[in-house]
């Protein structure tokens, strides 16, 4: 009794105060893992600073003893309740401390059940949906003794070549803030230590979209200002919605490696975030600081990382290998050794795992369950987006005699999971096919696939497609990419639509028929020729376990599409890179200053081409902006208003406009509000994102819609400071990013 009133008063003592590694302790797992860091040798504290991958063991028994004698304090990619309980059983009864371990693993869009890939998720731009999404991805994995994943991954990216776009939320910070802090929360959920919450895990951090090129690795360069206006944005999203852990990346930064920049771990996510969960690095990282040129050998990476605060290292082992020596030659210190400890065990103790280290074994009979199904199937339907319905083509009616189900990815149970899906499973998979199968009857359906796989280049099935299309009263053509390339280390220099399936479908279009095309990508294509053509475009991302039946609802009209992109799509790569938040530049082009490359006359003089910001043969547009998304319903925006139309620095303005379902079905319509500010002490984008509202309007019925501008909200860095500038500020609110009701208003 006495002794247990002696920790308590400890404990309370050590609550608020500084601990000797200089850390502050200012919870009771802070100071918990305190006094677990005062027992622990110079061997068990590097333990906790290494991850390793179960591939890295030769067999069970090497796995066992590293964590009896405290060699690894993070399992990666080890699961099954059973077998995690058996490993953590090691870990907390025979190894000298008992410290539980952490396993880790990436669950980037759903565990069994799969959701859209993330960059499908954000142009549903439902974050409450996306939040439950996350919630159900955490419920299945953690029954699987999954404690920690390495997801969100909120890399900006204004590239879709880049094969990880798939990955992330796209390029606007606004949305993609929004995307993190909902993914957190449903990673996270409402108590730590709730058995179903997992760490989650900002990544990558920081900067790893604005790859050279859109090639995989690259080295980017980011001024300051775009890093923190832009890139930052997300993940100080993440950090506010209380994200435990943080992965540093593999691309350098202005020249430093991102697992090793002081800067942005040690200045911005320390020291003005406040950050005090921990470090991992990316897999194999920190020794990938050799090959980048930055370390000479594996020690000197360790010390660079550890200098730098990447807490622990995962998949390599140059911590592991090298702390002890670097600590002999002073390269590093104890303190920092204690800190990064410290820094790990504090979250081990807020996920409870030292209290409740063990799973539930009974729990993974969820996995799949109906429910986690039907919001996959929700957030598939609202992730689709409608490009084009000319003629009011789509909702195609239940009652039609037939239609011609054809393409590569009408029946790819795998291709519709997307990259980055260890656990979901093909056989799981309802495919397009199989659900308007069921939803019309097997003979209503004309199935060719017409080419085996995306990049089938082979014509063979063309005349029985054909065939198919004209015995048919409509053509649904699946057209896209294979999961496989997208991801990551899956970059594409051309974002066309891969092998024949354009001359397949502009023979689809020779028919005359109704011709209906779904696109399942993992990245914004160039479709420009694919969406002339076509009389309705619907571009389903790779749409998750459930893609079939969420594209059976939308097609049939069970519901009308409400997506819209969280990309910006380009005509071709040679617009890359383009964002909806560019500058204006000096000389910016209009409808009457672009000169189209073939209407320039043999003999144009020199000065004739206006000298203006374009290209001569894209102008200066993109194939659609930002926020674009059809429905099978139309809204009509009016009667903008603002409450004032001035501000100060402290003060907020109330934006209002009307919008008005004025077509013949209920729909969900994204309102967006978008700024401008006119000029700045830097130049400033030509329109941001500032808020959005996702409601549902009934046939007939009308909505107003409010914003609040707080002044704070225009702040931005201007290369030396963040702050809200006074002058003159654009607004709209409206339905895509290129239209809106405009006002003015002026920040004083
Ligand atoms: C490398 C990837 O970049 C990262 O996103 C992932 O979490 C790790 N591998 C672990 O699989």
């Amino acid at each position: 009794m006495k002794h247990s009133l002696a920790i308590l008063l400890v404990s309370l003592f050590l609550i608020g105060t500084s601990c000797k590694t200089g850390v502050t302790v200012q919870s009771e797992e802070g100071s918990r893992a305190e006094k677990m860091l005062a027992q622990m040798t110079l061997d068990e504290k590097i333990g906790q600073m290494s991850q390793l991958d179960i591939g890295y063991f030769r067999d069970p028994e090497q796995l066992k003893n590293a964590v009896r004698e405290g060699r690894c304090g993070s399992l990666l990619n080890f699961i099954g309740a059973e077998q995690v309980n058996a490993i953590q059983k090691i870990a907390v009864e025979e190894s000298r401390l008992g410290i539980p371990l952490i396993i880790g693993r990436d669950v980037i869009h759903g565990y069994r059940t799969v959701f859209p890939i993330p960059l499908g998720m954000a142009a549903s731009w439902n974050p409450e949906a996306v939040k439950k999404a996350y919630r159900i991805a955490a419920t299945e994995a953690s029954s699987q003794g999954i404690k920690w994943t390495f997801a969100p991954m909120i890399d900006i990216t204004w590239d879709p070549r880049w094969g990880r776009i798939a990955e992330g939320c796209g390029e606007d910070p606004y949305l993609a803030s929004a995307m993190a802090a909902a993914m957190v929360k449903g990673i996270q959920g409402d108590s730590l230590t709730d058995p179903t919450s997992l760490a989650a895990c900002a990544k990558h951090y920081v900067g790893y979209g604005f790859t050279e090129g859109g090639r995989d690795y690259n080295t980017t360069y980011i001024t300051e200002p775009v890093l923190r206006n832009v890139v930052l944005k997300p993940f100080k999203a993440a950090k506010d919605a209380g994200v435990l852990t943080f992965m540093s990346a593999f691309n350098d930064l202005n020249g430093v490696p991102t697992s090793a920049n002081e800067f942005t771990l040690k200045q911005i996510l320390r020291n003005e975030w406040k950050f005090d969960g921990f470090v991992v690095s990316d897999w194999g990282s920190v020794v990938e600081l050799i090959s980048h040129g930055y370390a000479v050998d594996e020690r000197d990476a360790a010390a660079k990382a550890i200098n730098a605060g990447v807490d622990m290292e995962m998949a390599s082992t140059s911590y592991f290998d090298n702390i002890k020596i670097l600590l002999e030659e002073n390269k590093i210190t104890q303190a920092q050794i204690d800190e990064a400890v410290l820094n790990i065990l504090t979250v081990k103790y807020r996920l409870g795992l030292f209290d409740n280290p063990y799973i539930n074994t009974e729990a993974e009979k969820i996995l799949l369950d109906p429910a986690f199904l039907e919001h996959s199937r929700t957030v598939a339907r609202e992730s689709a987006v409608l490009l084009k319905n000319d003629s009011k083509t789509l909702p195609l009616k239940t009652e039609i005699s037939s239609v011609a189900v054809i393409g590569p990815l009408a029946d790819a149970p795998r291709d519709q999971l997307g990259t980055w899906c260890f656990d979901g499973r093909p056989e799981n998979s309802v495919t397009p096919l199989k659900a308007i199968r069921e939803l019309l009857g097997e003979k209503k359906v004309n199935y060719v696939s017409g080419l085996r796989y995306s990049r089938d280049k082979s014509t063979a099935q063309f005349n029985a497609a054909i065939a198919a299309a004209k015995k048919s009263d409509a053509i649904i053509f699946f057209a896209g990419e294979e999961w496989i390339l997208s991801g990551e280390g899956q970059s594409r220099a051309e974002i066309d639509i891969p092998g024949v399936q354009s001359e397949l479908l502009a023979e689809l279009a020779k028919t005359g028929k109704p011709l209906i095309t779904v696109i399942m990508a993992g990245r914004p294509l160039a479709i420009g020729e694919e969406l002339g053509i076509s009389d309705a475009v619907l571009y389903a991302w790779h749409g998750g376990t459930m893609a079939g039946p969420a594209l059976a609802d939308l097609i049939f009209g069970k519901e009308s599409p409400s997506g819209k992109l969280p990309v910006t799509f380009v005509k071709g790569p040679g617009q890359i890179p383009y964002y909806y938040y560019h500058n204006n530049t000096g000389r910016p082009a209009t409808t009457q200053s672009w000169t189209h490359i073939d209407s320039i006359s043999v003999e144009n003089p020199q000065s004739s081409l206006g000298y203006k910001s374009f290209w001569l043969d894209y102008g200066y547009t993109p194939l659609l902006p930002f926020g674009f998304g059809l429905s099978y319903t139309t809204f009509e925006y009016s009667d903008l208003s603002l409450s004032a139309v001035s501000m100060n620095k402290t003060g907020s303005i109330t934006v209002k406009a009307t919008v008005a379902n004025t077509g013949e079905m209920d729909g969900v319509e994204v309102v967006q509000l978008y700024v401008r500010d006119r000029v700045g002490s830097i130049t400033r984008p030509v329109k941001e994102l500032k808020g959005f509202r996702r409601i549902n309007i009934l046939r007939g019925e009308t909505a107003v819609v409010e914003f609040t501008i707080d002044a704070a909200d225009l702040a931005f860095f201007n290369g030396k400071e963040t702050l809200t500038e006074a002058g003159q500020f654009d607004v709209w609110v409206g339905t895509n990013s290129d239209e809106g009701l405009h006002g003015e208003f002026i920040v004083e």
